[in-house]
């Protein structure tokens, strides 16, 4: 990618699989954009935003996704909030993971019954929370409905869904899992992962985006029939907004294909994934507890040097890659976060590891001590 104009190796942008500028996928985007119109369907899914290529992706997504259907949603964020405020009444309860991505939280401030966090998959706490929210709903002759993530975005872990379900049968939960991360990355053909845990059918909804693994726009909700067929005409995020373009649909459905007919693209994100994460281990780093292919490192220092270190990686290492501060991570650590994708190579990981030494150093020296925040222009 080239950063005003200069060239820079980067680790911060959500193209997983290395579709976006595959030769495939660019040839099916411009011919359904020629052939369609962007602005086709001028309308949303239930007046007028209906089209054979919306169903045709509906029902490859469940074929794919192994359940009774699935309904297309013209933006993630909105159709995630959107969904979870669907699926409850003032009388459920939500229990969520408290380091659920912002849609699924704003899903959850819109919900007008209780919600009860639990610690970050922390079962223990999920347990006590199940208890009073089983308490509440005797009360209330409510359901519960348990929110969480397949692969966190941030630090890269999975969701411990296998752990979660096993809690199903005592206090019979709905479980809705945000996969944005783990959709195209992980389980078989990118199933996901409840898939990698083994526990893909007791998620009752699953979501997944098509904006990181096939790097476009739009997401999908999976589950079954019934449910599905509610979330048509009451998720309000969709009843009340234009439906996606049919060449983005065009495009999703040439991309889930490539996903299930070329593993190469999987495979290859794995082997930088495993590189990265290896060699950066090797080489001292703390990389959390990531089990997927977001690539966190954690480091030791404040704002200023944050800043300031990623300006030199940027500006003299040529490397750009995402920091996380305060207040997402504690006042003294800096997360460098790192996403692997398809089209990044051997030489790229060696370069990044090589260079993270040498600004760890450099940062253990003080040499990224300063006033404030570093000028980023
Ligand atoms: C976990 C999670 N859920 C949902 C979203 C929103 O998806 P989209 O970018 O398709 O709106 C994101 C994107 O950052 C995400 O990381």
């Amino acid at each position: 990618m080239k950063f005003r104009g200069k060239d820079v190796l980067v680790w911060s942008v959500n193209n997983y699989l290395g579709l976006a500028n595959h030769p495939e996928v660019r040839a099916v985007d411009a011919e359904a954009a020629a052939q369609l119109g962007m602005g086709y369907p001028m309308g949303a899914r239930i007046m007028s935003g209906q089209t054979d290529h919306h169903e045709q992706l509906e029902r490859d997504l469940s074929a794919f996704m192994q359940k009774e259907d699935s309904f297309l949603l013209n933006f993630g964020y909105q159709g995630c909030q959107s969904a979870i405020e669907a699926l409850v009444n003032r009388h459920d309860v939500i229990v969520y993971d408290s380091e659920s991505h912002a849609c699924m939280i704003d899903g959850v401030r819109l919900h007008q019954g209780k919600r009860y966090v639990f610690k970050h998959n922390d079962m223990e706490s999920l347990e006590t929370q199940l208890k009073r929210a089983k308490t509440l709903i005797g009360k209330t002759g409510g359901g519960i409905l348990v929110v969480t993530e397949g692969v966190f975005g941030m630090a890269g872990d999975q969701g411990k869904l296998a752990e979660i379900v096993s809690f199903k049968k005592e206090y019979g939960f709905r479980l809705f899992v945000d996969d944005a991360h783990g959709f195209g990355t992980v389980g078989e053909n990118g199933r996901g992962a409840g898939d990698a845990q083994g526990v893909h059918d007791e998620i009752d909804v699953y979501f997944g985006t098509f904006a990181k693994a096939m790097a476009t726009i739009g997401a999908f909700v999976s589950g079954p029939a019934d449910v599905i067929e509610y979330f048509r005409y009451n998720m309000r995020s969709q009843t009340f907004a234009k439906s996606l373009p049919a060449p983005i649909v065009v495009g999703a459905i040439k991309r889930l294909e490539m996903m299930i007919t070329q593993p190469q693209h999987k495979e290859q994100l794995w082997k930088v994934a495993r590189a990265l994460q290896s060699g950066l281990k090797k080489a001292g780093f703390n990389i959390g507890a990531t089990n997927s292919c977001v690539t966190p490192v954690f480091l030791q220092g404040g704002l200023s040097e944050a800043t300031n270190l990623t300006v030199d990686l940027r500006e003299n290492y040529g490397i750009f890659c995402s920091i996380v501060m305060y207040p997402v991570v504690p006042k003294d650590v800096i997360m460098l976060r790192l996403i692997p994708t398809a089209t990044h190579n051997l030489d790229d990981v060696e370069y990044t590891i090589e260079t993270f030494k040498k600004v760890a150093a450099k940062l253990a020296e003080g040499k990224y001590v300063g006033e404030g925040i570093a000028n980023w222009a």
